[in-house]
């Protein structure tokens, strides 16, 4: 679940030490810096009855400035009272005021706070176990016995520890927190600490209840404060890290409602071996006594990272070993990896501001795949990097509405908005492409003397920098300054190449200009020169050694061994590890073309998904043509690779998704292509999976079955149909876990109007059995989308809002399948876009607060279109044409969160457009 943002000026470096307080010249919402916070007590009182809360903190406070006022941030709560103690005085605020656009509350004294003084705030309020998933927020379920249950969890990132109480919610501003719960005595009570102490009592209402307290936290940022209440159940075991040599046991829990908690085997066993990875990565012990895991059941993001207490959504954490999907493990391990990452980088070491959220999430993001790689090497899943990472980041960083991975926040509401590919996907792209560069070592031991010099601190992103230099002996600020303040990434042209006979080397001229998506490159907008890691592979180099280089300005040369004979060929970005693109003369295109054809395996797995997805990008902006991405498939015909086979089959349901308006002609031309790369496959591997098939032979399989039916293969439609129809009858075993959904969409999708209701309701059930594992629900609900007949589809639409059959944090689901399996899309995807203009109040004021969710519905209903009157459309209704003057200034408003994503969106509609009416002569002819 990630967000897109808004971009505006990048901003270099904030205030060190005390951090962003009172550094307000930028324009940024934050709070005066006149009084630091170093130590909160926490005291809170849920209540699972009336789903609000009581709560007392007391915040010790240094005095840098002397002021009369006490500026906090808060939101939603209710202040009873509050006062300030400077030494054995104490007074009580004569004034409170809140500034709800702020989210800050201002208390008023009658007599200053001395400067140089320590002080203590303390402040009583309620608060509210809101149904948005931020704050102290409640979350339902239904439990084993068939009963509604609740529970409270916190997600407090970006800014939403101030709705639990009022607080310096700033990433600089850190302090220690000692927190107090007072709950049910019968529940579990979590925080990032264990528990120190524990009091049992009666309570004002006669109910047995029981004060929890925890230990005192390390200094830490607001963000990552963390507390769950409910009946859950928990498994544990130890991780034993080998280093650094002062490194501890620590006990690891997993925690899940009563009934799910066997589902955490596979989980807590990856976190531990993680645990133990990153302590000896980082050479740094992890800073907690213990470390917990818990599945909330709403959670608006994917999981988050609150430090000793990391949170998930169930679809991310549980599942049972034996009997799920390849994809779903990777997904579960991927995501605590990540997490966990965070512990060190994030949590021990902090970004001062939102700013450099991208320090974060974009190395979290890259070293999660690298303990991955670590734990699972025979899932080679840096070559899925490609496809899951590198060239999400590069179709989103293609666009003119992209924004720099620096890039300056100025409020609450924007925060939430960076939440996306540029910060995740190009912040590990950019940081894998350095590492490569810089060789593993050396950027470790730049990144453990950075956590030792930052370790309880906040950082930017220049310090980093300070680090991986003084650790390479190379200026890297100088060399990341295009990648991480300017927007956008090279195109590396080949202008020329001259053999010398005698040296037995080539000289290739290269040169280098900003990628646009959607092509038409001005002279303005090629402004920046990047520093580009090239490195070239030849028929003499093979799969390992290559040939390393830099290409600093607009132009220049690479000189590498090479000789010409009969098996020849060179090419760049071995690996994909360079975020650049590389247009090659057509010469070479089709030189290259004819080796892969006749000897694959000559070039390396991430060389053919990058020779596809250039060819691909290429084409959508008018520097390639069609047919040769058409012929670089037919060429990988006889392609074994998982991670190839995805990426070719990605280009095919993008070509069946950008040309769905076309002729039969072209549209039976691309599934025929897809037909002839994985039906043979079917044929070869069938529909019997074997535990000896391994992690790759079970998903080629799945995803060979997949394509098969979405190019209309009808044997394999029938052959899917007979098996669901022996899985309905009770032989579950007809449907292996890795072509379940599968089978459902290919039902549904052929379904007649005499089994449409039959087939619907039983994929319906599937998605409500409470024995169903979170990725099959998901995937259930996602495939219903792929229904054809109006009255299932009305009907799906109208589920969406009824809270008892799906979760606000799923609602995107469904919208999503629609948009992407149904297979009349010329039907649907207006239909959608229909729903989604009139339904938009309903959305937006579910979503209003949501993790990116109101983005991705918003895509999901809008962004799979083409067409120009589809551009019209959106621009229309996000500006409330046609509106009254109020109406209009209330659209705006409510489509500020999501502004970055409606730009893009209508780039990206407009720039399929144009392919369209660009190729669609050259595959009607290609096809006939
Ligand atoms: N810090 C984020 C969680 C988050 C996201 C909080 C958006 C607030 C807003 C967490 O570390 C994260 O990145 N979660 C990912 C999953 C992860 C495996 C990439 C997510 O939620 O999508
Ligand atoms: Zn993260």
């Amino acid at each position: 679940m990630r967000k897109v943002h808004s971009a505006t000026q990048p901003t270099d470096s904030l205030a060190g030490g005390l951090g962003g307080a009172g550094q307000s010249g930028n324009g940024r919402d934050i709070l005066p810096g006149n009084l630091v916070p170093t130590a909160y007590n926490v005291w809170l009182t849920p209540s699972l009855v009336s789903f609000t809360f009581d709560g007392t903190v007391a915040i010790d406070v240094a005095c840098i400035e002397s002021t009369n006022v006490v500026v906090l941030n808060s939101k939603n709560l209710t202040i009873h009272k509050a006062e300030v103690t400077v030494g054995d005085v104490t007074q009580f605020a004569s004034d409170i005021s809140f500034n709800t656009d702020k989210e800050q509350v201002t208390f008023t004294f009658a007599d200053q706070i001395p400067a140089g003084s320590s002080a203590s705030v303390y402040v009583e309020f309620t608060g509210i176990h809101n149904e948005q998933m931020a704050g102290f927020y409640k979350s339902s379920y239904t439990d084993e016995a068939g009963n509604k249950k609740n529970l409270v969890a916190t997600q407090f990132e970006a800014t939403d520890c101030r709705q639990a109480f009022p607080s310096y919610d700033e990433p600089a501003l850190k302090a220690t927190f000692e927190c107090t719960l007072v709950v049910p005595e019968e529940l579990t009570a979590l925080n990032n600490m264990p528990e120190v102490a524990t009091t049992f009592f009666t309570n004002t209402d006669g109910k047995k209840v029981k004060e929890v307290k925890f230990a005192r936290t390390p200094l830490m940022s607001t963000y990552l404060v963390a507390f769950v209440v409910g009946d859950l159940e928990s498994i544990e075991t130890v991780a034993t890290p080998k280093s650094p040599e002062n490194a501890e046991p620590i006990t690891i829990r997993l925690f899940t409602v009563k009934g799910l908690v066997s589902q955490g085997t596979f989980a807590l066993d990856v976190a531990a071996r993680t645990h133990q990875f990153f302590s000896e990565y980082f050479n740094e012990a992890f800073p907690l006594p213990k470390s917990d895991l818990v599945a909330i059941p709403d959670f608006g993001a994917g999981a988050m990272e609150n430090w000793g207490l990391v949170t998930y959504r169930n679809v991310a954490l549980l599942c049972e070993a034996e009997n799920t999907t390849a994809s779903a493990k990777k997904e579960i391990a991927y995501t605590v990896a990540h997490e966990l990452a965070h512990q060190w980088f994030g949590n021990l070491v902090t970004m001062s501001w939102w700013n450099d959220l991208w320090l974060n999430e974009g190395f979290a993001t890259f070293v999660g795949w690298l303990a991955v790689d670590f734990l699972f090497p025979e899932w080679e899943v840096w070559t899925n990097f490609i496809n899951a990472e590198f060239n999400q980041a590069l179709q989103l960083d293609g666009l003119r509405s992209s924004h720099p991975i620096d890039v300056d926040v100025k409020s609450a509401a924007e925060v939430g908005e960076i939440f996306d590919a540029i910060s995740y996907s190009k912040g590990a792209s950019v940081i894998r492409m350095l590492n490569g560069y810089l060789g593993r070592d050396v950027f470790m031991n730049g990144v453990r003397s950075y956590l030792q010099e930052f370790k309880y601190k906040n950082t930017v992103t220049a310090d980093l920098w300070r680090h991986l230099s003084a650790s390479s002996g190379k200026d890297i600020s100088t060399l990341m300054h295009g990648w991480t303040k300017e927007t956008g990434y090279p195109l590396i042209t080949v202008e020329s190449q001259t053999y010398d006979e005698s040296a037995n080397t080539l000289t290739v001229t290269l040169s280098q200009s900003r990628f646009l998506s959607a092509g038409g490159l001005t002279p303005e907008e090629d402004t920046v020169t990047w520093w580009v890691p090239v490195t070239a592979s030849t028929h003499l180099t093979g799969k390992t050694g290559v040939s390393k280089h830099v290409l600093h300005d607009k132009a220049g040369t690479i000189t590498f061994p090479y000789n010409i004979s009969e098996n020849a060929f060179w090419k760049l970005n071995f690996g994909a590890e360079g975020l650049y693109r590389v247009k090659y003369s057509d010469e070479q295109v089709k030189q290259i073309s004819h080796t892969l054809e006749v000897r694959t395996e000559t070039f390396s797995v991430g060389d053919r998904i990058l020779f596809l997805s250039d060819a691909m990008a290429l084409t959508n902006a008018g520097l390639g043509s069609i047919t040769t991405v058409l012929n670089l498939i037919k060429a990988l015909f006889n392609e074994t690779n998982f991670n190839v086979l995805e990426s070719i089959a990605n280009t095919i349901q993008g070509l069946l998704s950008s040309f769905y308006l076309e002729s039969e002609t072209v549209l039976e031309g691309i599934k025929a292509l897809g037909r002839s790369v994985f039906s043979p496959k079917v044929a070869t591997l069938g529909y019997e999976f074997s535990e000896s098939d391994d992690y790759f032979t079970q998903q080629i399989r799945g995803l060979a079955i997949s394509l098969a039916d979405r190019c209309s293969d009808v044997n394999v439609q029938a052959e899917l149909a007979s098996r669901f129809g022996d899985f309905v009858g009770g032989k579950i075993t007809a449907l292996h876990p890795e072509i379940r959904t599968v089978a459902f969409r290919s039902v549904l999708s052929t379904a007649t109007p005499e089994t449409a209701d039959a087939r619907f309701s039983a994929v319906f059930a599937v998605y409500m059995d409470p024995a169903t594992q979170a990725e099959a629900k998901d995937e259930a609900l996602r495939v219903l989308g792929a229904i054809r007949s109006s009255e299932h589809i009305d009907k799906l639409l109208a589920m969406t809002f009824d809270p008892e059959i799906i979760r606000s944090q799923d609602m995107y689901a469904p919208i999503a399948g629609l948009a992407t399996s149904n297979p009349d899309p010329a039907i649907i995807r207006p239909l959608l876009r229909e729903w989604f203009r009139n339904n938009w109040d309903k959305i937006y004021a579910k979503f209003e607060s949501g993790f990116g969710l109101l983005g991705y519905i918003f895509s999901a209903s809008f962004s799979t279109s083409v067409g120009e009157e589809v551009v019209k459309e959106i621009e229309d209704w996000a500006s409330g044409a046609g509106l009254d003057e109020e109406a209009v200034a209330r659209r705006v408003k409510e489509t500020a969160g999501i502004r970055r994503r409606i730009d893009q969106g209508l780039e990206s509609i407009k720039s399929k457009t144009s392919l369209v009416a660009r190729e669609r002569e050259t595959l009607v002819a290609y096809f006939t």
